[in-house]
């Protein structure tokens, strides 16, 4: 029988680490490390405690049968390496045998590379914990996935929550059980069904709901507004109906203006009034009396929950809306937490991570928690 143990008690010890450091990365260059820069106290403090590391994680979703070169782990170890200031030696086959030699830190190849683990096998899962003694897992970001190096390994080796994931659920749970009001809440994507859950998980506890993206379209729709040729969900199912109709909803803040484009190429942007979009038009970001009455809002929460770039930031200008209430939130003193990999990319590049109070490295994850899903991970781990 394998038990729950604590990290910090971990001492001369082979350590398997479960990491995310599933990172946007493009041509062999990482476009942001904040999930690599958010592991390195873990591995630091092991390493403190005179412990070898052994580091698992997955990076994107390859097939077993390709594993495709883009998505080796080789590019994200040699960031790891130089951020730590250590060299990490690279393992390619999880049968072979670790010899540290000189290295204190070893790490094995994307673990979706190997059979059985998105199956959560159970003999792929034995065969990773014959090289370690305990299981340290620290990766918040795929804790809803029960996977051979995530829940599989905790069945054969002793194994403890991380201190990054401590923190991830401590702060989603002080947001859901005791938020300080009043709670603002925005929440941007592509399709309000995959959201509703979370919107209503929050409907009842925020004071405001700021909506963006294609949800601010299907809702400006849904009330008779024309939103042209912009990401809308059609067929919507009941229950968003449901919600669009009831007494929650009263706490959506209308925009009064967006940015819009009606040329394919969107270099062409305009700002108009929600009631002059026109058939031909895209909505592609809220307006500058939009961000303003939004800020608005913000300065006065004391907690702000925020998941979802407000428009489409991928191309400029339609980053301002989101740019600007990243500012607002940076200048104020509020409690705030952000999460989703877009909106994180946003704030990096930016340069004001500093200034918000919990940037979670959760996207589907955190996600999953705020809505109250069954988290094998997180329960099994006593958190
Ligand atoms: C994420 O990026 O949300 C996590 O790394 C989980 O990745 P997955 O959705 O491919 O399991």
């Amino acid at each position: 029988m394998t038990k729950l143990i604590q990290w910090q008690q971990i001492e001369d010890s082979r350590v398997i680490l479960r990491l995310d450091l599933n990172v946007p990365h493009k041509n062999n260059t990482i476009e942001s490390d904040f999930r690599i820069s958010k592991s390195l106290p873990v591995i630091n403090e092991l390493l403190k405690r005179n412990n070898k590391i052994i580091i698992l994680s997955h990076l994107g979703r390859p097939s077993v049968e390709k594993k495709e070169p883009s998505l080796s782990l080789h590019v994200v170890c040699d960031h790891l390496s130089a951020m730590l200031g250590e060299p990490i030696k690279f393992i390619n086959q999880i049968t072979d045998k670790i010899t540290f030699g000189e290295h204190r830190i070893v790490m094995f190849e994307n673990t979706r590379f190997y059979k059985g683990e998105v199956d959560n096998d159970p003999e792929l899962a034995k065969t990773i914990s014959s090289h370690g003694d305990v299981f340290v897992f620290d990766a918040f970001g795929v804790s809803h996935r029960q996977e051979s190096s995530t829940t599989g390994l905790m069945n054969f080796l002793d194994y403890a929550p991380g201190p990054l994931i401590q923190s991830e659920v401590n702060t989603a749970k002080s947001i859901l059980e005791d938020p300080k009001k009043p709670l603002c809440t925005i929440i941007s994507g592509a399709k309000i069904s995959t959201k509703i859950t979370l919107i209503e998980t929050f409907s009842d506890k925020a004071d405001h709901l700021i909506l963006g993206g294609g949800l601010l379209n299907t809702y400006l729709q849904c009330k008779g507004f024309e939103v042209g040729d912009s990401l809308v969900e059609r067929d919507l199912p009941q229950e968003v109906l449901s919600f669009f109709e009831s007494e929650s909803a009263k706490k959506i803040i209308m925009p009064t203006d967006l940015v819009c484009s009606a040329d394919a190429s969107l270099d062409y942007p305009q700002i108009k009034s929600i009631s002059m979009v026109q058939s031909n038009d895209k909505v592609l970001d809220i307006g500058t009396k939009s961000i303003q009455r939004y800020a608005e809002i913000i300065k006065k929460s004391s907690t702000v929950f925020w998941n979802g770039p407000l428009g489409y930031v991928e191309k400029k200008p339609y980053d301002n809306g989101t740019e600007s209430i990243i500012n607002v939130l940076a200048d104020s003193n509020c409690f705030s937490v952000i999460g989703g990999g877009d909106t994180v990319s946003v704030i990096e590049n930016m340069g004001v991570q500093d200034q918000i109070s919990y940037i979670s490295t959760g996207g589907g994850a955190l996600l999953k928690y705020i809505e109250g899903k069954d988290m094998y991970v997180i329960e099994k781990l006593g958190l």
